[in-house]
């Protein structure tokens, strides 16, 4: 929240999802719709995730490590990422938006790394984005632990800056 507020402090309107508190979510059901429709074709509580990332200037997405990966949260929706793709392939949403990733873990850094490298090359290498900034920190098992990591909230600062 720190990256978006520090947006919101320059201006930004914020919308903020969290995906556990959406009641209707379903995985992509690779139908392929999106490649006809130029859109996913599901209809659930995350189109409106969708919807609002096509019509966002800035992104900043967030995740905790689960078992070395993403939260099953995350992926789902990033799988239904599968709509911002074209029949061929091309992205058909605005590559122009600029991107922060965020990876929290316990402990395990070198896999919190590698998720949002993973999550960089989504959005850098599949729809061309502009991704501004990652933090990646270990040590975060008690909740809302970020905030009362002074360095963390400079980075956060910093890269809500660029937003
Ligand atoms: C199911 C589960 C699996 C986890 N797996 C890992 C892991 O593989 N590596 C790690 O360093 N931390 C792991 N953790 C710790 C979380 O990554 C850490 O507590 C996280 O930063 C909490 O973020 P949150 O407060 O936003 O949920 C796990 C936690 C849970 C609940």
């Amino acid at each position: 929240m720190a990256i978006a507020n520090e947006a919101k402090a320059k201006g930004s309107v914020i919308k903020e999802f969290r995906v556990n508190s959406l009641k209707n979510v379903k995985g992509c059901q690779s139908c392929y719709g999106c490649k006809k429709a130029g859109k996913c074709v599901v209809k659930d509580d995350v189109s409106e995730i969708l919807d609002a990332m096509r019509e966002a200037d800035n992104i900043i997405v967030a995740t905790p490590l689960y078992f070395g990966h993403a939260t099953s949260q995350y992926r789902t929706v990033e799988d239904r990422f599968f709509g911002f793709l074209g029949g061929d392939f091309v992205p058909n949403i605005d590559s122009n938006k600029k991107v922060a990733i965020v990876v929290t873990c316990g402990s395990g850094l070198e896999g919190a790394q590698k998720t949002a490298a993973e999550i960089e090359g989504v959005f850098a290498g599949f729809f061309k984005m502009n991704v501004v900034g990652k933090i990646v920190k270990g040590g975060m098992m008690a909740p809302n632990a970020a905030e009362s990591d002074t360095a963390v909230m400079a980075e956060a600062k910093a890269i809500g800056q660029k937003l």
